[in-house]
């Protein structure tokens, strides 16, 4: 009976406080904004073929565009005046490795004239990680790459219009990275159409044959934006995954959280206790401040509000049960659940833990696998049905799916 009532309830709840969101378009006074420890994530939302099951902010790549991007990018980073201990850097895309390495060297080196930096990571295409880009990103201390190989089996690539990376190169790219001491996370999809689970747990063995640090195993979601749709419930993709999960822990990786997979040494490096805040610069990028979180307009306004020196984004103020909800979803997706956090829960959402607890998700300060699956379908409902600030009339176009995160 739980096991069908809870997922239900809860899906409910979230859905009910997502129907309360709404998002005022208007100037930031970042001014405003006190900061201590957060992450940076900067938005480069270029690629060179748009790839139909992507739902993030991306156009093709030209070079005047470009050039107009990175001068809205040093304005936006000279209007927000950055405060605080950076913990991390993240360049996300669209796919940043399309930036030169002068280029990641410029975007560094305006925002070290406010922070120090830690903790660099740079996502791309895995065919623009060349030695020599390597070597220019070790010189400016990017410390991890993430590169999205997605599948390694040809007729899934195809139908969804992506190129296809083989063996040989994965394997020079982790070489070359780590003869740099450069970690380095390759991206796999899971329910891809006409990707079969066997297609599936065939990358996964390959893959972590050849000395990945992380793997990352992300289930296809629908996301607004996403032209493809997926292959398999979301049931069946969980499975993948669970079979994925015991093929790596056999191989030495620890779950890091339902999705990913990392060897012990970067695992020790994860951030730590609470759910990061952040700051997100360049277009349609989320920055996410206590209770407050804003979302950048998309490439085209982002240049014009930038060129009359104003930053203006998507700003919304979580109420504090909201916020609540969604640390606690946090540390589920983490598979962490300590007695001393839900400890701190509010009334409400100690009867779901309780909740979960009876219908055996929770075991002590364990996620069961019945838990794992409560979380990964959840988050999938979430990526899938959440409002979107982008992707109403006013701003048009495809949406973002870190929203939850
Ligand atoms: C922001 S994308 C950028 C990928 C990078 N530009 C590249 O081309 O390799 C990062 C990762 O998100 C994942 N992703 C993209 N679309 C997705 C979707 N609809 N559902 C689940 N994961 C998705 C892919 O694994 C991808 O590598």
């Amino acid at each position: 009976m739980y096991t069908t009532v809870i997922p239900k309830i809860a899906k409910r709840m979230v859905a009910s406080s997502f129907s309360k969101l709404n998002y005022e378009y208007c100037v930031i006074d970042w001014k405003d904004v006190i900061t201590f420890h957060v992450g940076l994530y900067v938005h480069v939302p270029f690629c060179e073929r748009l790839c139909a099951f992507c739902p993030f902010h991306r156009v093709l790549f030209e070079p005047g565009l470009k050039d107009e991007y990175l001068k809205a990018l040093f304005r936006e980073i000279d209007l927000r005046e950055l405060e605080g201990d950076i913990e991390w850097v993240y360049f996300g895309g669209g796919t940043p490795n399309l930036l030169s390495g002068e280029e990641i060297g410029q975007i560094l080196q305006k925002l070290k004239e406010y922070v120090q930096l830690e903790d660099i990571t740079l996502e791309g295409k895995p065919p623009y990680f060349t030695e020599k880009y390597l070597k220019a990103l070790h010189r400016l201390d990017v410390t991890r790459i993430s590169m999205g190989v997605e599948s390694l089996t040809k007729k899934v690539l195809e139908n969804v219009l992506r190129d296809r990376t083989d063996v040989p190169m994965i394997r020079d790219i982790i070489r070359n990275a780590h003869d740099l001491g450069i970690a380095v996370n390759a991206d796999l999809m899971v329910g891809l159409p006409k990707q079969h689970r066997g297609d599936f747990l065939f990358d996964i063995t390959r893959l972590a044959d050849l000395g990945l640090d992380q793997i990352t195993t992300y289930p296809f979601t629908n996301a607004p934006g996403a032209r493809a749709k997926p292959g398999v419930s979301s049931h069946d993709c969980f499975e993948m995954i669970e079979t994925a999960a015991e093929i790596l822990t056999g191989m030495g990786y620890e779950r890091e959280n339902v999705w990913v997979f990392s060897t012990p040494e970067l695992a020790q490096k994860a951030p730590g206790e609470h759910p990061a805040e952040y700051f997100g610069f360049g277009p349609s990028a989320f920055s996410k401040i206590e209770n407050v979180q804003v979302v950048n307009p998309f490439l085209d306004e982002y240049i014009l509000c930038l060129n009359e020196n104003q930053t203006y984004g998507y700003r919304i103020e979580f109420s504090d049960i909201f916020n609540a909800w969604r640390e606690f979803a946090h540390r589920l997706y983490d598979l962490k659940l300590k007695k001393s956090f839900l400890k701190t829960l509010p009334r409400r959402l100690k009867v779901v833990a309780n909740l979960l607890k009876l219908a055996g998700y929770i075991d002590g300060e364990e996620v069961t696998k019945k838990g794992r699956f409560f979380v990964h379908d959840l988050t999938i409902h979430v990526i899938e049905n959440l409002p979107h600030p982008l992707s109403n009339p006013v701003a048009r176009g495809i949406a973002c799916m870190n929203i939850f995160f």
